[in-house]
């Protein structure tokens, strides 16, 4: 009955073998990545992608013609799990016509050994299994599937920066770069810390260098990543994040600098100075607050209050009258009352986000939060989110109103397909426009004039066009 393969533990091994790799290669098999979670794990697939092409895979154009379908999970909040469950459970079938096909699963739940276990034990099709620490070592892990082990590799200690991983990006202006990997806040709710690991900065050249050939091959915005970029440099490197945006500001040929997410601990007025004086760098910070209550951002290990944040905040919009700031909030923290909860709304009222991420609270396995007293039942999280994100919406319309008349230089990121010669794309300040055009002006950059805005986006026309 269980024709399954074995398990087998990975020792030390680096590369695909020639052999392999030349099989692969004449044989024409095709990959398949299903990316879920942040801009990490949207990263973190580019590399997978990039050591799949040099092991000699081609992409696939679905998931139902793939060799090898790999999973890239997220564990932040219980939905993501179960998804990604359904997902794999789903392809039991597929494996049983295609008895060749492999099923990999990889990213951050997979970093949890316990769960890592559970999923091999509930869906005995899966080949392969592994975390994020490892993610460097797949063309060595796909060797031992090929050679007919089930393997599975999560937790290990290993979390240097591995620097050379091949990468594919898709075609696009618009790139995002590891500045550092790892979290070391702890906020009270979150997994994150557990499933990448400690604060590791990759060094200044490196990103600089990878800056500027992404520019060579076309590229001309570039989203600095890491949990709290702010903290870039802290652990090991030379300089910190104000002087890096300095430093990626110097690479000729690029337009634009982003970078997400910041912590507003750490959101000290070097960077605020940083983003005025360097003008690649975009009038727009992400900035999550979680909550408008003390006592609760107390509960959260956040480390700031509200007062500190609305400073930090205030500091940001005096830069310019477009400034704009997005944010992540969580609603029915544990012990949260209707007053706290209040106290957030009154937040967003105050700052006018354009734009706000909002969650009900998810107890994670592992984190404090999970066992603290007077957890929020779902019926009044629902209800609080309802809440919040009805005043984001009427937020999101006072905010857009401003923008009337607005002009200014808008990077083409796609094509509406439901919205008949209609393209869409960013100021430097985040916010989106639509306008005529055509799928050939995708990438390019256009001056745009706002002429009218809808609940949620802009409406604009080309300048001169
Ligand atoms: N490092 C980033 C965000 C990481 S996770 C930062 O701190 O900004 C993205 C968002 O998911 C968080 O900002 C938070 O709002 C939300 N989140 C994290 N853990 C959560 C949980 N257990 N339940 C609900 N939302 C959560
Ligand atoms: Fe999670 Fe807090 Fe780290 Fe963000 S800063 S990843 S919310 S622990
Ligand atoms: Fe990102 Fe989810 Fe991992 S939010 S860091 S992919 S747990």
């Amino acid at each position: 009955m269980n024709s399954y393969k074995q398990d087998f533990r990975v020792e030390n091994m680096r590369q695909i073998s020639d052999s392999i790799r030349s099989r692969l290669r004449s044989e024409g098999r095709t990959y398949f990545i299903e990316t879920y979670g942040c801009q990490m794990n949207v990263r973190d697939s580019e590399s997978i992608s990039g050591m799949l092409l040099d092991c000699g895979f081609t992409p696939a154009n679905s998931k139902q013609e793939a060799d090898l379908i790999l999973f890239n999970t997220c564990c932040v909040r219980d939905h993501a799990e179960k998804r990604v469950f359904g997902n794999i459970g789903a392809l039991k079938e597929l494996k049983e016509q295609r008895p060749g096909l492999i099923i990999g699963v990889c990213g951050c739940m997979m970093q949890q050994t316990n769960v890592a276990n559970k999923l091999m034990k509930r869906f005995p099709f899966v080949d392969l299994v592994f975390g994020t620490n490892v993610l460097h070592r797949l063309p060595e892990l796909l060797e031992h599937v090929l050679n007919g082990n089930r393997v599975s590799l999560t937790n290990e200690d290993d979390i240097s920066v591995i620097e050379g991983i091949p990468s594919h990006r898709e075609p696009s202006a618009s790139a995002f770069v590891n500045i550092m990997y790892g979290c070391n806040n702890f906020c009270s709710y979150c997994i994150v810390p557990f499933v990448r690991g400690r604060e590791r900065s990759r060094s200044p050249e490196a990103i600089v260098d990878e800056v500027r050939a992404l520019v060579e091959a076309g590229y001309s915005e570039v989203t600095l990543l890491g949990q709290n970029v702010n903290s870039y440099g802290n652990d090991n490197q030379s300089i910190s994040f104000a002087e890096l945006l300095g430093r990626v500001n110097m690479v000729d040929g690029l337009k634009r600098i982003r970078f997400m997410s910041s912590h507003p601990k750490d959101l000290t007025d070097d960077v605020v100075e940083a983003i005025a004086a360097n003008e690649k760098v975009c009038p727009h910070v992400h900035l999550p607050v979680q909550s408008g209550s003390d006592r609760i951002l107390k509960l959260m290990n956040r480390k700031y209050n509200r007062e500190q944040y609305l400073k930090t905040a205030e500091k940001l919009k005096a830069l310019r009258p477009d400034f704009e700031l997005t944010t992540d909030i969580i609603v029915g923290f544990p012990g949260e009352t209707e007053e706290d909860f209040a106290d957030t709304l009154s937040l967003v009222k105050q700052v006018g986000f354009a734009a706000a991420f909002t969650f009900k609270y998810s107890r994670r396995q592992g984190t404090i939060a999970v066992s603290l007293p007077n957890q929020i039942d779902e019926a009044t999280k629902k209800e609080r989110l309802k809440r919040l994100n009805a005043l984001q919406a009427e937020m999101t319309v006072l905010n857009n109103r401003k923008y009337l008349g607005y002009s200014g230089e808008v990077l083409i990121e796609g094509f509406d397909a439901k919205g008949d010669g209609v393209v869409y794309g960013k100021y430097p300040n985040f916010k989106m426009v639509y306008f005529d055009g055509e799928p050939d002006m995708i990438g390019r950059y256009a001056d745009v004039t706002v002429t009218g805005c809808k609940k949620n986006s802009l409406i604009g026309e080309l300048k001169n066009g």
